[in-house]
């Protein structure tokens, strides 16, 4: 080898090298920008999907509904749940992040707090979805919900048929979560004009720290004591709630004599209709849910944009909403409703209930 070539073949490795070590460097910068290409490509798309808590009924079967979702539509989801801890929330969601998932789905724990992880999601190139609660002043991509203002006029049309005339109480959920200002609202939409016509009077209105049945039963105990227990009727934001407030007029030998309503269809608040101390719940079919996000968070993944017939405005944007129909559940159409459906199978219901 002549000097020359010698040297030209030291230039050519150098060259080399250096352009095999900043390959993935560069790969990495880009990865965001590139993200629906990526899944064009046919890659196995990643979606994160960050939740409040697990604690309820109801969250175990978002979960493995949205799990079940995801994956049967070839995609992978990495599920995290904080424990109803904004920080924790914030640092699961960031980690999600840097594991490169390609869209994010939140289930806020507080609507406020939420927002600094859209922030961070943005800044990385990835979208947002909001999962059953909104999330206040950040511009995230899409909303789905339920209609939570539907949820409390159901509620109190239920409870207003069966008590026109009287003292009401209200258990409200936990205030961090933007959904009680709209189950609220819609109940007062319903019981206005009774109030107005002095027919029914709010005699306890409460709102529940973190959704807690202790809390709830707490509140109900305090309403009781301080009217005597002259109640006549109970509408609490969910049945978490609704549970803790027939343990509170279970100990004035109160239950099943006063009307009392919930929101979830739990296995628990179906078996107390069934048992005769809860009167109403309402019943939303998460796998609905699970499925139309599920469907949605891929698309957006690939690059799809979406439009909805309807937007909520969370303070900041527009967000794009889709708001799914809640049905509610009496002793009457718990058959054709809950059970038909497989939210829970009629052994469930009834074989516990009876003991
Ligand atoms: C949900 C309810 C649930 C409650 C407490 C609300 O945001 O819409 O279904 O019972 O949170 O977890």
């Amino acid at each position: 080898m002549t000097k020359k070539n010698r040297w030209r073949l030291m230039v050519l490795l150098f060259i080399s090298l250096f352009v095999g070590a900043c390959a993935p460097a560069e790969q990495a910068v880009k990865k965001n920008p590139e993200k629906t290409v990526v899944a064009a490509n046919d890659e196995t798309v990643k979606i994160g999907f960050s939740m409040d808590t697990l604690k309820e009924e109801r969250w175990l079967k978002d979960q493995a509904l949205f799990k079940e979702a995801v994956e049967a539509l070839g995609a992978e989801v990495e599920i995290v749940a904080a424990n109803g801890d904004d920080a924790l929330q914030i640092t699961q969601a960031e980690t999600l992040i840097q594991q490169g998932i390609d869209l994010l789905v939140i289930v806020p724990h507080n609507a406020e707090a939420t927002a600094a992880i859209v922030h961070k999601a943005h800044s990385a190139g990835i979208k947002v979805i909001a999962y059953d609660r909104l999330i206040k002043n950040a511009s995230i991509d899409l909303y789905v919900s339920f209609d939570n203002e539907r949820v409390g006029e159901l509620q109190a049309e239920a409870i207003l048929e069966l008590v026109p005339k009287g003292n009401y109480v209200y258990i409200g959920g936990a205030t961090t979560d933007n959904n009680v200002h709209l189950i609220k609202k819609g109940v007062f939409n319903v019981l206005q004009p009774a109030i107005d016509q002095g027919d029914i009077k709010v005699v306890y209105d409460q709102w529940t720290e973190d959704w807690s049945p202790e809390k709830a039963f707490l509140n109900m105990t305090e309403a009781l004591a301080a009217n005597n227990n002259q109640i006549d009727a109970v509408i609490a934001a969910n049945d978490a709630t609704a549970g803790g407030v027939i343990q509170a007029l279970a100990a004035q030998g109160l239950a099943g004599k006063i009307p009392v309503a919930g929101q979830d269809a739990e296995l628990a608040a179906v078996q107390r209709i069934v048992g005769g101390t809860q009167t109403m719940t309402v019943y939303k079919p998460i796998q609905i849910l699970t499925e139309q996000v599920a469907s949605l968070a891929v698309r957006m993944a690939k690059g799809d944009t979406i439009t909805t017939a309807r937007a909520v405005n969370n303070g900041k944007v527009d967000v794009p909403s889709i708001l799914l129909a809640p049905i509610p559940v009496t002793i009457d159409n718990l058959q054709d409703t809950v059970i038909k459906d497989g939210f829970h199978t009629q052994s469930d219901v009834y074989g516990q209930a009876a003991k």
